[in-house]
């Protein structure tokens, strides 16, 4: 098979997973990436799985995130001069983007000698943007290949265990928490500054705060991304330690105790039963998050 992903000898090393790195990739003229055929798979997907809004900034209060007046479809295809950012979620939803993702993470499994751990509950988003866009600082839940396909990005990138970047309580996931995370310029003189043109590809780390300024040109990238049992442990951890900080009782850094670490993922383990039992009784997740959170909008 053609090589779709390609790391370069010794780049790995020990960086994986903790520390960025860069890699390359052969999809920049593949069809599933062409807008048109973005604009159909935005238009075939649930609402919930496409994302978008007009211009932001990278620290965006996201109470006055301006929407662009359009449907999902249209903002693909007048992406342009619409001055618009898309997140088109779980792409694997698709047959054919799915078949994509696998081939990729089966590829970089191989090449990365194991350290991917089967690489399990793999997942592909696919941004899409306006000339100039800024993606506002986050951090994402799960180790990602993010692959740049058109156009241009720079990304700054910083190190989760800097208390001067963020803190733990802010990295910490609670079901309908906003991602975006405060901005200070001064962060950039720790941070990594990455650029990417077609062809490359860089590794994010689970954790790893970045904000993302686009090139002068339309950008589509696509984010291939996966966890294994060291990553799931700690987003349990993360989830179960945000919701005792909720109730008065913040917690000792993940790590500090092992055995109430792993009492606490066996506990998220039987409540998750729980909840996905209320999410399927109730239709669906943003039901179930009101229901058992008591919040009403859900994103990411
Ligand atoms: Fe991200």
């Amino acid at each position: 098979m053609t090589d779709l992903i390609k790391l370069e000898a010794g780049s790995v090393g020990d960086k994986m997973p903790t520390k960025t790195f860069r890699l390359t990739h052969t999809l920049s003229d593949h069809p599933l990436f062409k807008l048109d055929r973005l604009a159909r798979l935005a238009a075939s997907l649930p609402p919930d799985q496409v994302e978008f809004n007009g211009p932001v900034q990278p620290n965006q209060d996201p109470s006055l995130t301006p929407q662009n007046g359009l449907s999902a479809e249209e903002t693909v295809r007048r992406i342009e001069d619409c001055q618009s950012w898309m997140v088109i979620k779980n792409c694997e939803t698709d047959p054919e983007y799915k078949a994509l993702l696998d081939a990729c993470l089966d590829q970089a499994a191989v090449q990365t000698g194991g350290v991917m751990g089967g690489a399990k509950e793999r997942q592909a988003f696919i941004f899409v943007t306006s000339p100039n866009n800024v993606t506002p600082l986050h951090m994402d839940p799960e180790y990602n290949f993010l692959l740049q396909l058109r156009g241009t990005k720079r990304m700054s990138l910083f190190n989760h265990k800097n208390a001067d970047i963020v803190t733990e309580e802010q990295l910490e996931l609670y079901p309908g928490k906003h991602r975006n995370l405060p901005y200070k310029e001064s962060f950039e003189a720790v941070g990594t500054q990455q650029h990417l043109e077609p062809g490359d590809s860089i590794f994010v780390p689970l954790f790893d705060p970045h904000w993302v300024q686009n090139g002068p040109e339309v950008s589509v990238s696509f984010s291939i991304t996966w966890h294994t049992d060291h990553s799931l442990r700690m987003v349990k951890l993360s989830y179960v330690n945000a919701g005792l900080r909720r109730i008065g009782l913040p917690q000792a850094s993940v790590g500090t105790y092992p055995v109430i670490d792993t009492i606490k993922v066996a506990a998220y383990d039987v409540a998750r039963l729980g909840y996905d039992l209320v999410k399927r009784l109730l239709g669906g997740r943003k039901r179930a998050v009101a229901l058992v959170f008591g919040e009403t909008t859900v994103v990411n």
